[in-house]
Order: C-alpha cells, then sequence, then structure tokens
C-alpha cells in the first residue's frame, strides 16, 4: 500500500497544502496565494499574511484531499513546514497540522522549508537519488535565502555557499519596486524583460574564493541607472513618456535579470565542479525563471533536475514529498513541536 502523506505548507504568502504518494506521486497540490493581497503594500505584511492563512486553511486542506478522491482520514501522515519562514504564518499551519494528525491518530511530521524546496524535484520524472545519484549541488534560491547545498544523501547537507546580504528572490523584489512594477518582484521583471535589445549591463558581485553571493550592490547600481534614465521616481519632473518610460524598464530589467543570471548560474556550476557531483538540482521561487533556468542548463556539463514552475514556489506537495524520507528514516516528532522561524540548513 502506497504511504499518502498530506504536506501543509504556510511559511510566507502562500496557503497551500498538497498530497504525495510515497514521496513521489503527486496527487494533488492545491495553492491559494496571497499575493494580491499583499501587492498594495509592495511586499507581505506579516499580520495580514497569518489572518489569511487562518481563513484559508480549512478550504485548501479540503480542496487537496478531496481533489484526489481522499477524505482526511485517509491520510497515513501529516507533514507541516515549521520553519524557517514567518512565526505568525508558519504557526497557522503547524497549528492545523497538529490538529489534524491528533484527531486522526496519524504520524506528525516537521518540515524543514528549504529542504523541502529540494525535494520538489522528487515530483519530477526524476529521482534524484537513483539517477543522478548522490552526491548532488543544490541550489534553493527563493525570498529568504540563497544557498548552495552539497546534499550527500537523503537529509544529508552541508551549507558550502550562501548571501551575505539580500536573497535573490528579494532582490528581484526591490527591483521591481524600483522599476514600478508589481509583487511578487521575480515573475514581473521576468515578464517585462523580454525581448529587450539588451542595452544595459549592471555589475556582478563575484565575491571571488567563495561561494557566497551579494545581491545589494547590485540593487544599489540599479537604483542609481533607473535615476539616470528618468525612471525613478516615476513622478519626478523629467518623467519619461509611456513609451520611453516601457522601453526603459524593459532594458533595466533585463539587464538586473541577467546579472543575476549571470553570477548563480556560474557560481552554482562551479560548486558543483569542485565538489565532484553527479548532478545539479534546483528549487525555491527564483528557480521558476526561465532565464536562470535556461542559463544553468547551458552552462552544466552534469544532469540538472528543475521542478516545473508551480513547484518552484512555495507549495505544500513539496513537504509531503520530503517528509515522506524524514518518515523512512523512522522520525517522530512531538506535538509540542514549536516553529522555528530562522530553522538553518546544512
Ligand atoms: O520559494 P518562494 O515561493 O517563497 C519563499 O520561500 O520565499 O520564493 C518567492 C520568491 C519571490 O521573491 C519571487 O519574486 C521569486 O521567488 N520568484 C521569481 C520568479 N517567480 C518567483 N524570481 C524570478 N523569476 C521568477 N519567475
Ligand atoms: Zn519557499
Amino acid at each position: 500500500m502506497a504511504l499518502r502523506i498530506l504536506g501543509i505548507e504556510t511559511s510566507c504568502d502562500e496557503t497551500a497544502a498538497g498530497v504525495v504518494e510515497d514521496g513521489r506521486v503527486l496527487r494533488s497540490n492545491v495553492i491559494s496565494s496571497q499575493a494580491e493581497l499583499h501587492s498594495r503594500y509592495g511586499g507581505v505584511v506579516p499580520e495580514v499574511a497569518s489572518r489569511q492563512h487562518v481563513r484559508d486553511l480549512a478550504p485548501v486542506l479540503e480542496r487537496a484531499v478531496e481533489s484526489c478522491g481522499m477524505g482526511l482520514e485517509d491520510v497515513d501522515a501529516v507533514a507541516v513546514t515549521y520553519g524557517p519562514g514567518l512565526a505568525g504564518s508558519l504557526l497557522t499551519g503547524l497549528n492545523a497540522a497538529k490538529a489534524v494528525a491528533y484527531s486522526l491518530g496519524k504520524p506528525f511530521i516537521g518540515v524543514n522549508h528549504l529542504e523541502a524546496h529540494i525535494y520538489a524535484s522528487w515530483l519530477t520524472p526524476a529521482n534524484p537519488a537513483d539517477a543522478p545519484g548522490f552526491p548532488l549541488a543544490c541550489l534553493v534560491a527563493s525570498g529568504g535565502h540563497t544557498d548552495l547545498l552539497l546534499m550527500e544523501g537523503h537529509g544529508v547537507y552541508r551549507l558550502v555557499g550562501r548571501t551575505r546580504d539580500d536573497a535573490a528572490g528579494e532582490a528581484f523584489d526591490k527591483a521591481a519596486r524600483i522599476l514600478g512594477l508589481g509583487f511578487p518582484g521575480g515573475p514581473e521583471i521576468q515578464r517585462v524583460a523580454q525581448g529587450a535589445a539588451g542595452g544595459f549591463s549592471l555589475p556582478r558581485a563575484w565575491m571571488r574564493d567563495t561561494h557566497d553571493f551579494s545581491f545589494s550592490g547590485l540593487k544599489t547600481a540599479l537604483l542609481h541607472l533607473a535615476q539616470g534614465q528618468g525612471v525613478y521616481p516615476a513622478d519626478s519632473e523629467n518623467a519619461l513618456d509611456d513609451g520611453a518610460m516601457a522601453a526603459a524598464v524593459r532594458e533595466l530589467a533585463a539587464a538586473f535579470q541577467e546579472s543575476v543570471v549571470d553570477v548563480i548560474s556560474v557560481k552554482l556550476v562551479e560548486m558543483a565542479r569542485k565538489y565532484g557531483v553527479r548532478g545539479l538540482v534546483l528549487g525555491g521561487g527564483v528557480t521558476a525563471n526561465a532565464r536562470l533556468r535556461e542559463e544553468i542548463l547551458r552552462r552544466s556539463p552534469l544532469p540538472v533536475i528543475i521542478p516545473p514552475p508551480v513547484l518552484c514556489t512555495d507549495n505544500g506537495a513539496m513537504v509531503a514529498a520530503c517528509a515522506y524520507y524524514q518518515h523512512q528514516r523512522g522520525e517522530q516528532w512531538p506535538l509540542e513541536l514549536d516553529v522555528e522561524p530562522g530553522l538553518p540548513l546544512g
């Protein structure tokens, strides 16, 4: 009999739940995004996020089980992200998961959000553990993290590189704000950058002799270029007309995107070579970026496993996939488990 795990994710602004069989077979993946709710503030407002999770959790859980012809009682275990993330948001999902697990008398499993992003790759046709096999070089690039991890086996990680300031997703979100685009910024930048002529170039923080990243200087460089081009502030006296503005925003967005993509793809492939891994695994919202995916595939001599975009951004299925391997290892999680907003990986 297949082991069916319900995975719950509320670490940031997505209320999500999914059912996965044996860590590999995606049965359902329901995501209620709060992006629109937060867009007017230009970023996630923690208090607003937790309240919305409370409203959305019950219907999302219900749809996640019903859409695969199950009831909650058919679930074999309940898994939930307990960190890292926003404390108030994490708490809503954690409490829901505890309640469901306790009332059904089913195992309860706490999952690290960053590890879950890695396990989204197990929901693709590839099983990274079999082919290409361990060790794997993992990139987790999200709104809060830009981590390079060496994965030596299930649940065994070594953090070898990370951002020293802004995360890649955070940089995309801030860049979008400078360019007057919506939230979240990543998809907006990707959209407007299409068809750019490539007339501008922004600096790359290579941070030689380390696998670490830095993106805050790039954000400042973009700000200065945007000011010089009359794009920022949008209501300045010498504001551009609509056509010129759209063209300038397109070029600036493309220059920003290329800079981030270049640094991440080069440093990931470098790290993979240095540690003699067998393959690369990508996860996190930023790895939904089409240019980043393209560039990593182009540069890597090794197999690269990339989940479809919907499994790169936050979702419950990846939590369930990750929890399966924890369950296989016999991990026992107490119902007293608390949230860990700063939970590290590796
Ligand atoms: O993994 P995720 O959904 O949530 C966190 O764990 O933070 O990542 C969200 C981040 C946001 O900063 C968003 O702008 C970025 O991922 N993102 C993208 C794209 N889609 C989402 N960044 C670049 N290109 C995209 N297509
Ligand atoms: Zn995430």
